[in-house]
């Protein structure tokens, strides 16, 4: 029983969708960061922790020769995140 609510919790957590997901940065977002993992919720990192993380994480675009973020794609991608972002 204990089990099975875990589970449920689980799943339900990695499949919630994303906040405001038809807006145009979520959509950007989904297309251009949910291609090698699933997209992470907004709410899982700060503001600052998300600037980190996209810069990480256009290394690992380059590495994988995808094409790189634009500056206005990064710029909308950031703001996505940040407007939904966790506080702790
Ligand atoms: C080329 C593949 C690729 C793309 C595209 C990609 N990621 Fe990642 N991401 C990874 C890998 C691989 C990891 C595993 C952690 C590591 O190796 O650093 C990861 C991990 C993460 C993590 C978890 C880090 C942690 O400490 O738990 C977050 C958050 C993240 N990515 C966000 C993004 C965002 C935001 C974008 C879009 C700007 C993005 N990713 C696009 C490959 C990618």
């Amino acid at each position: 029983m204990a089990l099975a609510l875990f589970s449920i919790l689980v799943t339900g957590c990695k499949r919630a969708s994303l906040p405001d997901a038809a807006s145009p940065g979520a959509q950007l977002y989904v297309s251009r960061c949910g291609n090698c993992h699933v997209p992470y919720n907004p709410h899982e990192m700060t503001a600052s922790m998300w600037d980190t993380q996209v810069t990480m994480m256009e290394s690992k675009i380059q590495a994988a020769g995808m094409p790189a973020l634009t500056s206005d794609e990064r710029e909308s991608i950031v703001e996505y995140l940040k407007r939904n972002a966790g506080t702790e």
